[in-house]
C-alpha cells in the first residue's frame, strides 16, 4: 500500500456504510496505512495499534510530538484483555455502562501495545467509539486502532472531513467522511491506574454522571506548559486546540461580560484588527451594529450545542481570517467542564475576569 501522496476521500452513510469501502479501509489498516473515520466525539486518524511503524506515521502526520500518547481504539469489549493487562473489575463495569461512547479508560498496557503508542508509558488509554462507521471498520480490520483527533498537532479537533482534509490532505491514506460529528468534543480521560480513579480530561461522560460509580473520583486536568520538569500526564499540554487567532476567554456575569466583550471587540476594531466572536445565539445581537464577524454556536443553556459548535467556529472564524476572537467563558459544570477546558486550553490559559 502507497502510503499518502494522494488521500482518497469516501462518503459514508453514517447509518449503514458501504461494506466495500470499510473493507478497503480495513485493508489499508492492516497493511499499515493511515485511515481518518468520524466518531461521536471528533474525528480520529487510525493506524493499526499493533504496529508501531503505522503508529510512527500518525506523529509524522501530525506533527505531534512523541511524548503526547495515543487512544486506542475497539470494536469489542473482549479486545481488553489483548490491549491491556490486569484490567480491573470496574474497568469492566464502566464499559458495560458507557460503551461505546466517549470514555477513555487509562489502564496497564498488555504487551499487543507498542511503547510508542503510549509516549514510552507503562499504561494504555482505550474507548469504544459510539459510532457505526468505525465499529465497523475495526471489526473488518479485526484490529484495535490507534487514533488520535485527526487534526494537525495543536490545532482545534476536527469535527468533519473537511476539517480533517483542511489539516492532513497528502498525510493520510483514506478519509471516511461520515458527516458532522454529533459531541463536536472529545471522550472524557478516566485514569483507573491511580488508587483513587482520576478525571484527567474532561468531556462527553461528565464527571456527575461518572460519581454514580465511583463516588469519589476527581477531576485532575493539568494545564502544563511545553517545559514542565516532570509532565506526569503527557498531552496535557495548556496550549492546545489553539486557532490561528488570538483567542480572549472573558468571565464574570453575564452583564459584566457583555460590557466587557463590546470593550474589547471596540477597542480592537478602532485598531485596525479583525474581530471575530464566537457568540451564544442570545449574545450575538450585542455585535450586530459593530463589523465583527460572528459565529453563533447555540442558546446559552443549551450546552451539547455550544460544544458540538465550538471547534468548527474556530476553524470558521480562522478560515474568515480575523486577528482576535473573542468568547464568554462557561460555567464548568456537567458539559460545562469539558467546554471550558477547551476555551481554557485555546485562550493558553489566560482570562479576562470582568467585574460590573
Ligand atoms: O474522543 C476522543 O478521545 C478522540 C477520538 C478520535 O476518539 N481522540 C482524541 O485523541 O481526542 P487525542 O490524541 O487528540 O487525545 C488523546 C489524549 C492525549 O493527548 C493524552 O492527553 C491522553 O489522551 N492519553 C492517551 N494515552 C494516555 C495514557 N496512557 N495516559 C494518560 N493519558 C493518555
Ligand atoms: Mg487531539
Amino acid at each position: 500500500m502507497a502510503y499518502f501522496a494522494d488521500t482518497k476521500v469516501f462518503q459514508l452513510n453514517p447509518q449503514s456504510p458501504d461494506a466495500q469501502i470499510i473493507a478497503r479501509a480495513a485493508a489499508i489498516l492492516r497493511e499499515g496505512g493511515l485511515v481518518a473515520f468520524p466518531t461521536e466525539t471528533v474525528y480520529g486518524l487510525g493506524a493499526n495499534a499493533t504496529d508501531a511503524a503505522a503508529v510512527d506515521r500518525i506523529f509524522s502526520a501530525k506533527g505531534r510530538p512523541a511524548s503526547d500518547p495515543i487512544i486506542v481504539h475497539l470494536y469489542d469489549v473482549a479486545q481488553l484483555e489483548q490491549v491491556a493487562r490486569d484490567v480491573p473489575p470496574l474497568a469492566y463495569d464502566l464499559a458495560r455502562r458507557f460503551w461505546p461512547g466517549p470514555l477513555t479508560l487509562v489502564l496497564q498496557r498488555g504487551a499487543a501495545i507498542p511503547p510508542n503508542v503510549s509516549a514510552g508509558m507503562a499504561t494504555v488509554a482505550v474507548r469504544m467509539p459510539n459510532h457505526p462507521i468505525p465499529l465497523a471498520l475495526l471489526r473488518a480490520a479485526d484490529l484495535p486502532v490507534a487514533a488520535p483527533s485527526a487534526n494537525r498537532f495543536a490545532r482545534p479537533s476536527a469535527t468533519t472531513a473537511a476539517h480533517v482534509l483542511d489539516d492532513l490532505r497528502g498525510h493520510v491514506d483514506v478519509v471516511l467522511d461520515g458527516g458532522a460529528a454529533v459531541i463536536g468534543l472529545e471522550s472524557t480521560i478516566l485514569d483507573l491506574t491511580k488508587e483513587m480513579p482520576e478525571v484527567l480530561r474532561p468531556g462527553g461522560i461528565t464527571l456527575e454522571r461518572l460519581r454514580a460509580l465511583i463516588p469519589g473520583v476527581r477531576l485532575v486536568t493539568r494545564h502544563l506548559q511545553p517545559d514542565d520538569a516532570g509532565i506526569e500526564a503527557p498531552g496535557m499540554l495548556l496550549k492546545h486546540y489553539s486557532p490561528h487567532a488570538e483567542l480572549l476567554l472573558f468571565a464574570g456575569s453575564a452583564e459584566a461580560v457583555r460590557v466587557c466583550m463590546q470593550a474589547a471587540a471596540r477597542e480592537r476594531l478602532s485598531a485596525g484588527q479583525r474581530v471575530g466572536v464566537l457568540a451564544a445565539d442570545e449574545d450575538a445581537p450585542d455585535f450586530a451594529a459593530t463589523a465583527a464577524v460572528v459565529f453563533q454556536l447555540g442558546a446559552r443553556a443549551d450546552l451539547p450545542q455550544i460544544g458540538t459548535n465550538l471547534f468548527s467556529g474556530l476553524r470558521e472564524l480562522d478560515r474568515q481570517g480575523v486577528d482576535v476572537i473573542l468568547v464568554s467563558a462557561v460555567e464548568p459544570v456537567g458539559l460545562g467542564a469539558a467546554i471550558y477546558d477547551r476555551l481554557l486550553r485555546a485562550a493558553e490559559g489566560r482570562v479576562i475576569e470582568c467585574k460590573s
